[in-house]
Order: structure tokens, then sequence, then C-alpha cells
């Protein structure tokens, strides 16, 4: 048995809301690699986690009135659920508002900087407030940020740089040495076409106008800028720069880095660039993964094309799930994600072709021979038998051959091959017959065959599926010592005597289409619902102080492009209020409005302003509408109360 190490990762995810397939397919590429790795006797460490910093989260938190840290803490905890839920089985959770990343990164930061590859500069273009974002000439057209179309301005910033231009020849010296270093090809020529035939270009890795963020060590008004403190991840989860570095020591380099086709740039040129600036060798590989579509579109958090994945779990099954999204997708592509084809191949891929295989053997292994199995005879042997035989036994090679090459799809594809084999088999040998004109020697061939292929398929199902294997082994009564890797690679060893039990069916067909996963919704929802006991009493309700109040005054916050400090009028009193509503009103627009007021909450510090109260509006981030008093029917009184 090998006893390699195996380092695996996927990017952090950013937690600015909840997970989705599309987050899902990465993650479960890296389980499934790691799984097989695991199968295949390496020490394997698999690291994921969650990339917490910058100014949407902050904005996302002050939008729900909560701090970043508790609003990451809420989604973190539900990513977790969502991990369990899909059988993702991690070695670390890496977290970047861990402290110990925290001080590594910091420790990077000066080491870099000292070395002078981060020296201090100025950062300088055009920049839309509302949207804390940076545009070119080319983009800003007339003028005019293009996603909301206001006006972009000229800014310039104090900012560090990281001297990435300096490793431009040595990046492209490592590329042409190590072919295998970064894949899919076409990503790689992609990458250097567009990025080196212009030149690399510095890096600006601090930023003055974001407090949510890892602070420059040596000046306290920078924090750290986005990829610095991401990619650094990778190692300082491994403990680099910290107490234990055990783990670093342990697997470093990584073996594998996975990550989405629109941050493999990040990946394949930064990245590395960090290492050498650091003395660090590099990572083996560094995949560039496609998307997962819904008709041509991203499945993604902004684009509300997407349910929670556990819907999909609860309306089937979690190998289902699994299948579908590492069978359907070629690896390295866009793949579409479609309810009705999900459902089509789990009726024909899982209940026709694995379940019923299943169940036709061991129902007949019951009807025919009591449940137990007898050696094998060789005696009667056909072309058929032999047919099967080879494949079976070259099974695991196949799925070894394209899952080293990161195959997945086609790795699953040898599978399929063989339990397709293994369905005609039973059509040709004909078991029933067998036992009608009382030929038991070769039905007790034919039947040790089938289980004996049974054994290895479910070997080989072990990297992409997490319970189904284990009651498969069960209703075949497969000892342990026969249920390990290598064990598969030799047909003939399930034992005289196995004990074969007919069990429930392993994948139930469904029948009424891709309704189930609307249902589920709506069940699991009022479940959800009732388990928390969410449902509120109309004193409850009661508690809730909710006033109309007048919009008096509005200024921006200094340093916070998305928040308003607002004076409402509440009648009897005035408040202040701190409000994200930058990005969705101009002062002028708010200035009188009379809104519904929380009266009754807590009050919070925003960016050191206690805001006495909150505005209720609807909407996410893309829209936010504030409820306003309809002016049309008469005006209330100021600080009334709304019922
Ligand atoms: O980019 N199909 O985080 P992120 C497949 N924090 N993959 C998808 C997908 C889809 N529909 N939608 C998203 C970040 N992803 C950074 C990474 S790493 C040091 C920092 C994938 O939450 C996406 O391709 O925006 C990316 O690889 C990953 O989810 C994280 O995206």
């Amino acid at each position: 048995m090998e006893n390699k190490k195996y380092y695996i990762t996927t990017p952090i995810y950013y937690p600015s809301g909840s997970f989705h397939v599309g987050t899902c397919y990465c993650t479960l590429m890296a389980d499934t690699i790691a799984r097989y790795k695991r199968l295949r006797g390496y020490d394997v460490f698999f690291m994921t986690g969650t990339d917490e910093h910058g100014q949407k989260i902050q904005e996302k938190a002050e939008l729900a009135s909560k701090t970043p840290k508790e609003y990451v803490d809420k989604i973190v905890a539900d990513a977790k659920e969502l991990w369990k839920a899909l059988g993702i089985n991690y070695d670390k959770y890496m977290r970047t508002t861990d402290e110990d990343h925290k001080t590594a990164v910091q420790k990077i930061f000066k080491i870099l900087y000292d070395k002078g590859d981060i020296y201090l500069g100025s950062y300088e273009g055009l920049y839309c407030t509302p949207c804390e974002s940076f545009w070119t000439d080319t983009q800003a057209k007339d003028g005019k940020c293009p996603d909301c179309g206001r006006d972009v301005k000229l800014v310039k910033e104090e900012s560090y740089f990281f001297r990435l231009s300096k490793y431009q020849d040595r990046l492209l010296k490592y590329y042409e040495e190590h072919p295998e270093f970064l894949e899919p090809l076409k990503r790689k020529n992609e990458m250097i076409k567009n990025f080196f035939e212009k030149g690399l270009e510095d890096l600006c890795v601090s930023r003055t106008t974001i407090d949510w963020g890892i602070q420059v060590p040596f000046d306290t008004k920078h924090v750290v800028y986005v990829w610095l403190d991401a990619l650094t991840n990778y190692i300082t989860g491994l403990g680099y720069l910290g107490e234990d570095d055990t783990n670093f020591k342990k697997y470093w380099p990584a073996n594998l880095h996975l990550v989405g086709k629109e941050i493999f740039r990040f990946h394949s040129i930064i990245w590395p660039a960090i290492l050498m600036a650091l003395d660090l060798p590099l990572p083996e590989k560094i995949f560039g993964h496609g998307w997962l579509v819904v008709d041509g579109q991203k499945i993604s958090k902004s684009f509300g094309n997407y349910k929670d994945p556990r819907i999909y779990i609860n309306a089937t099954s979690v190998d289902a799930l699994r299948y579908y999204l590492l069978r359907e997708v070629t690896f390295g592509e866009d793949g579409n994600f479609s309810e009705d084809l999900f459902i089509e191949k789990s009726n024909s891929d899982l209940s026709n072709d694995l379940g019923n295989l299943v169940s036709r053997v061991t129902a007949m292994v019951q009807k025919y021979n009591s449940g137990i199995i007898h050696n094998k005879n060789t005696k009667f042997v056909e072309y058929f038998d032999n047919n099967l035989i080879d494949v079976t036994t070259n099974l695991l090679a196949k799925v070894e051959e394209k899952m080293d090459n990161l195959k997945i799809n086609e790795a699953i594809s040898e599978i399929w091959e063989v339990i397709s084999k293994a369905n005609k088999y039973i059509d040709l040998s004909m078991p029933w017959v067998l036992a009608k004109e009382e030929k038991y020697e070769r039905l007790d061939n034919v039947l040790y065959n089938l289980v004996e292929t049974i054994r290895i398929i479910t070997i080989a199902l072990q990297a992409f599926m997490i319970e189904v294997p284990a009651k498969i082994f069960e209703q075949i009564g497969v000892t342990e010592d026969i249920q390990n890797w290598e064990s598969g690679k030799i047909f003939g060893i399930l034992k005289e005597g196995t004990n074969v039990v007919k069990g429930d069916n392993l994948f139930p067909r469904i029948e009424n289409g891709k309704e189930i996963f609307k249902v589920e919704e709506v069940e699991e929802k009022k479940e959800e619902i009732v388990k928390k006991e969410e449902y509120i009493t109309i004193d409850e309700l009661d508690r809730v102080k909710l006033k109309v109040g007048q919009i008096k005054s509005v200024e921006r916050v200094e340093k916070a492009d998305r928040l308003y400090k607002l004076t409402v009028d509440l009648g009897s009193e005035t408040r202040t209020i701190v409000s994200g509503l930058v990005k969705y009103y101009k002062e002028e627009e708010l200035l009188g409005k009379q809104v519904v007021v929380v009266a009754n909450l807590k009050p919070a510090k925003l960016r050191g302003i206690e805001s006495q109260g909150m505005l209720l509006a609807a909407g996410d981030d893309d829209i936010v509408k504030l409820l306003v008093l309809d002016s049309n029917a008469g005006t209330l009184e100021n600080g009334s109360n709304i019922h």
C-alpha cells in the first residue's frame, strides 16, 4: 500500500449569501478526489473554507444590522451543515478571520515588505463610489459606471503594491518547464495570452477605505486587500509561520488546487509569484474547472437561479445528487444543471442500471440458493463469463487512470460499463432457466460471478457515493477485508458461504417529475419553521414597535461609501439612524420621506455612530426599496404607531 501525502484544496468561498449547487460543485469534486486518494492509501489533507474579509461582507452585515463577524458566523455555520448533508469530508475548515491566519498574513506582508517585494505607492483609477468599483476608461463610457449609470470619479489612493511584474519571466519559465502545472491547457494558454503579452502589472495589496480586513502591521490605516489575504490561506491553514507548522512541513506543497475558471488567473499568476517571493515550493497542479449553468447562465448568488442543494438531497438522496453533478459535467467544461435531466439520469442510471442489478442479483441468490454463495465452479465457462470477468478485473485500473487525470465523469462511465455488462450477463446466463432445469452447479457459478462483480463495482463506487456502497456491501454480505481498493483488483476472492440478504431499493424511481423539488421546498421550509418554533404570537409581534418617522437630514458617513447618517423625526423625539442606502437613493430622494422605523431596536454602533433604530426596506443586494408611507392618502403624524 502506498503511503504518500496528498494535499487538496477548494477555493475559500465568500460567505456573502447562502451556498448553492454551483458552490457545491467544486467542493464535491475535491471531496471525490480526496476519497479516491484515501482509498488508494494516500495520507490526504483536504481543506475548504471561507474568505471572510472585504467591503462586500461589511456592507451585507451593515444591511443586516450585524457585525461582520456575526454575519459570517451564521453563514459559516450553515455552510458546514450543507457540507455535512453532502457528505463532504474535509480535514480542515479554513476561515480567514481565524487569529492564526491573521497573524501569519501580517508576517507574510512584513517579510515581503522587508524584501522589497511590497512597496508603498498610489492607486489611481476611475471609481464608482456607491458600487465600490474601479473601472477602466473603456468600461466607464462617458464617465458613467457600467453597473449603476452614475458618475465615476478619478481617485487616487495610497496603497501598498506587490511587485508582480518582477516575477513575469520566472513565471513563464516555470510554466514552460512544468507543463502539468496548469490545467486545462486551453485555460493556461488563454491566461498567458491575455495577461503576459501586455506585461504583468504590480498588484494593489492594501486599501485605506476598507475597515473589515487584516491590518497592515506597520501601517495601521491600511488593511490587506483581497488576494494576499485569500490566497495565503492555502499555507496558513497548514500552520505556516504559526505556532505549530507540522502540517505545513508534512503537506506543503499542495498537490492540487481546484478553482473555478474565473479565479484561475489569480491562482496561476499571483499565487505562484507570492510563493516565489516567499521562497516556497509551488503546488503540483492548479486546475480550473467550468461552471454549472442553468439555461446558459452561471448559477450564482446574485442571479437568483438556484435552490438550496438540500432540496435535491431531501427529495432524492445525497448519492443521487452527487452522481448527477459528477457524471453529467465534463470536468473542466461548463455543465448544465437541469432538474429534468437529474430525474431522468436518476431513474435510468441509478434506479434501472445499478439499483436493479443489485436487487435482481440479491433476490436470485435468496430465491435459488437461500441467500448463500457457493464457491464458483469453473467447469462451466461461457464466452460471456470471461467477458464479464475481464472487464470487472480491469475496472479499478481504468478508474485509476481516469481519476489520476482528473476525468471524474469518465471514471464513473467505466463503472457503468461494467454495470451494464453485468445486467446483460443476467440476460445471457438466464439463472431462472438454470434453476428450472436444475443446473445447480452452473447456477452457483453464475451467481458467484454476479455477486463478485457487484463487490468490485461497489469498491469503485466508494469514491463517488457515500451511503449506497455500505448498503450494497451489507446486502451482499461482503466482509471488510475484501472491501479495500487493492482487493478490488482480484476477481474470485468472494468467500464460500457468503450470506446475501436482499435489502431495500437503493434508488427508488422518481415518478412525479420535478414537482418533487417544489413540494419538498415548501415542506422543508414549513418543517424548519415549526422545528425552530419560528411562529410568533400576536403578543410577540406587539413587542416590535413600528412607528412613522420622517427623514429630516441626510449625511454621508465618512469612509463608508454605502452608509447614510439620517436624522429621523419620530414626533416626540429625533433619532439618528445609520442606513446602507447610498447605492439605492440619492440624498435628495430621501429627504422628507415618511418611513417605517423599528423604534425599539437595541441601538448599535456602526462606524462609531450610534444607530438608534432601523428603517424597514425590501430587496437584496441589487435592488433595495424603502417602505414609505403613501403621501396621496393624507399625512400621518410623525411618531404614529404602525400596527
Ligand atoms: O472567488 N459553478 O469566492 P466565490 C461552478 N473568495 N462553480 C461555481 C459556481 C457555479 N455556478 N459559482 C461559483 C471567490 N462557483 C474567492 C476565492 S480562493 C483563494 C478565493 C465557484 O465564493 C467559483 O468558480 O465567489 C469559485 O471557484 C468558487 O465557487 C468560489 O467563489
